[in-house]
């Protein structure tokens, strides 16, 4: 192969230019350069976790990470991740752009809706299953953003500067449990800074900890960055830098004559394309031939979708099928299936909420509908006018109709019941702003208390569904309402899936996947984030804050001054009060559990406990294995960390499961940055099992005989499985 084929294969195709224009569906991320001489083909990668992004075509919009992840089920995460291989194959696609897998480290972040949780291990493990899903199909996955690309306000020059521990134990851990138990194709090398440096030109991150600790032996991806330091990414271990550009080939070449990039270092990631090819389906034949069955994957997001859905507040309103409701919130007729940016999907349809009760047989207030859907295309049509929406920007937010008290008054008599949905998007290259977007706005607070106000003095009940796209200020106004749903993006079925959940049909048992504060502020290090920076583009991802003059903090860089103490650890260990910890949801049974069996066997924890359902309806029960851990050499740690977790079946009334876990007790340890190893500590632990950050439903002790050291190196940790 000549230089010019190397670097031709290493960098990303425009494929929006001749001859490449039309050859490719629009919405395709990127593709790379075929190498007809020798029989390599170009693969197409396409966005993104939550459904196939293509401008012309209608994909299946599946529940968004945040929910998949709520559900705590290993299973759902696969079935999604088979689906969305078989759409993959369909429409001529080699690698998915996904799983989102950052972590949930500030409520605000725009892409949250993305990604799956707060905690390392719930977000590495259910990545695993969602990759392993993807790729039983033949199809490649991109595990990404690596790594610690936690905000999206200058997301492509924002320094995230933290203490090794906290990119330890956090912000790759995720990456280091789901490169345990899967084989993403690809990884890719987030847009930001990580401690000074561009992670896509940090040897130290993707050469040491992804590859030798991690033992990750696949291709690096970049984010869809410009020209950056050509050489420093390759010798780094950015192996195909995308979206590509004819500049960066040119550099390549350029650089090799002038020896600042060595030829080892190209034969090094042309290798590792070489590799990726062959497994693609583009090296076998090319033609989109899988016709996958739609009406299954329609069925799939409705079930999943229900299974992530969770119950924050019940006070005798759910399972329950009136006659009829009045629904309330302009998004209760026009649902938010999915976010904005790389994930946003075209779905088919989105079932809205009024079609769903519909759909059970529940009769929706017709005027009410008919007022609001009416304001919703007014809406969606002024706002069409005046912003920039296409498949890829997205929906913005509809502004809440303000009804009048008397409106309310004059249709309650129509109604058994009413229902508020609260929306909020948001989606990539922007973050949320606290004040309008995290706050309930006045309008829908008035709203809430108008409707709960009528209804309750007429003796009848009130629920609010949160239509969301990631955590919002519940605190001030939970009272209120009688019931309360967070339905989160819930994919194209979304209405079916509500009703499925509200009438009983299913039995909530999604637990929340991040802490909901009580006050946006309350968690340590909210502060260090651009939580009111209100940018003055739709789209707004480059905001160089010298050239403009905004202050550097926040923007240029982030400090994460919380270090580990990420979400429930911060909260749980300062014993400071949420308004719905991590885990936390409600079902239509009860569980008890019985006294856990808990053991260390060699290398590994053993751990059991059985639940039984003991209420008089059939459930499933999230349960998660929280360690409370020893100091040893340590200052300070967590007062509990989730180490494993798992789900029953559908348990009957007074049917009872066992659930085992096996955690390897190099899991228990913490890291020691100036030893640069993981240390388990000698000495008494305690397990808490129950899906709640705060409340166990039972417990147990163990002892670690003697203190155990692990070098970071993979090569030198016992095999899981
Ligand atoms: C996003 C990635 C996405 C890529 C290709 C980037 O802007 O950050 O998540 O996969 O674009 O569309």
């Amino acid at each position: 192969m000549t230089a010019e084929e190397k670097a031709a294969l290493v960098v990303g195709v425009k494929f929006e230019l001749p001859p490449y224009e039309g050859k490719y569906l629009r919405g395709t991320g990127g593709v790379t350069y075929p190498l007809g001489r020798f029989g390599v083909p170009s693969i197409v990668m396409m966005d993104g976790p939550i459904g196939l992004r293509l401008y012309d075509y209608k994909t299946t919009c599946f529940p968004a990470g945040i929910l998949t992840a709520a559900s705590w089920d290993r299973s759902i995460a696969h079935e999604i991740g088979v689906a969305l291989g078989e759409e993959s194959l369909d429409m001529g696609n080699d690698v998915l752009l996904a799983p989102g897998m950052n972590i949930l480290r500030n409520p605000l972040n725009g892409r949250n809706f993305e990604y799956f949780s707060e905690d390392p291990v719930l977000c590495g493990l259910l990545a695993a299953e969602y990759i392993n899903g993807v790729q039983s199909m033949g199809v490649g996955t991109s595990a990404k953003h690596f790594a610690a690309n936690n905000q999206e306000t200058n997301r492509l020059d924002n320094d995230s500067r933290m203490d090794t521990r906290a990119l330890r134990e956090i912000y790759t851990k995720a990456f280091e449990l789901c490169l345990r138990e899967s084989s993403p194709w690809t990884v890719m090398a987030s847009y930001n800074y990580l401690n000074g440096t561009y992670t896509q030109e940090s040897r130290e991150l993707l050469t040491d900890i992804l590859r030798k600790d991690f033992g990750y032996k696949g291709l690096v991806v970049t984010d869809w960055t410009g020209k950056r330091n050509t050489p420093k990414q390759i010798n780094a271990g950015s192996d195909l830098l995308m979206g590509g550009s004819p500049e960066q080939t040119e550099d390549i070449l350029e650089c090799i004559k002038n020896g600042s990039l060595k030829k080892a270092d190209l034969d090094k990631a042309v290798t590792r394309l070489l590799e990726l090819v062959l497994k693609c389906p583009a090296n076998n034949g090319n033609e989109p031939s899988y016709k996958p069955d739609l009406e299954k994957h329609a069925k799939l997001c409705r079930e999943s979708a229900a299974e992530g859905m969770v119950l924050l507040k019940n006070d005798g309103v759910f399972p329950a099928k009136p006659a009829r409701a009045a629904l309330y919130g302009v998004y209760s007729y026009d649902m938010i299936a999915g976010g904005n940016g790389a994930a946003k999907v075209d779905p088919p349809y989105v079932v809205s909420l009024a079609e769903g009760l519909e759909n059970a047989g529940i009769k929706v207030d017709s005027k009410l509908r008919g007022l609001y859907e009416a304001y919703a295309r007014f809406v969606m049509q002024d706002l069409k006018t005046n912003h920039v929406i296409n498949v890829h920007v997205g929906d913005p937010q509809m502004p809440e109709l303000d009804v009048e008290k008397d409106l309310i008054e004059l249709s309650e008599p129509d109604s058994d019941m009413a229902i508020i949905t609260i929306g909020r998007i948001s989606g990539e290259a922007r973050d949320r702003i606290h004040n309008k977007e995290f706050l309930i706005q006045k309008e829908e607070i008035k709203l809430i208390k108008d409707v709960c106000e009528v209804y309750h003095a007429a003796g009848k009940k009130v629920a609010v569904v949160l239509n969301i796209c990631g955590p919002v200020e519940t605190a001030s106004w939970k009272k209120y309402p009688d019931a309360i749903l967070c339905a989160w993006l819930p994919g194209e079925e979304a209405g079916n899936s509500i009703a499925d959940v509200m009438t009983g049909k299913v039995n909530p048992s999604g637990r929340l996947p991040m802490t909901f504060p009580i006050n946006y502020i309350d968690a340590k290090g909210a502060e260090n984030f651009p939580y009111n920076f209100i940018s003055d583009r739709a789209n707004e991802s480059v905001v160089h804050p010298e050239r403009r003059g905004l202050p550097l903090k926040d923007l240029a860089y982030t400090d994460y001054i919380e270090g580990i103490y990420v979400g429930y650890r911060y909260f749980c260990t300062e014993g400071k009060a949420v308004s719905y910890p991590f885990g936390y949801g409600l079902s239509y049974t009860s569980f008890e559990y019985s006294e856990p069996i808990v053991s260390i066997v060699g290398d590994k924890l053993s751990a059991s406990v059985k639940v039984t359902n003991t209420g008089s309806l059939a459930g499933k029960e999230a349960v998660g294995l929280y360690i409370k851990a020893p100091l040893g050499s340590f200052k300070d740690k967590p007062s509990r960390e989730l180490k494993e977790f798992g789900k029953t079946r559908l348990l009957q009334p007074g049917e009872s499961e066992t659930l085992n876990f096996s955690v390897p007790v190099r899991q228990l340890a913490s890291f020691n940055s100036e030893k640069s190893r993981w240390e388990t500590a000698k000495g008494d632990y305690t397990a808490y099992f129950g899906a709640n950050s705060e409340k166990s439903e039972a417990e147990a002790t163990f002892t670690v005989t003697s203190a155990r050291n692990y070098p970071v190196s993979r090569a030198c940790e016992p095999a899981v499985r």
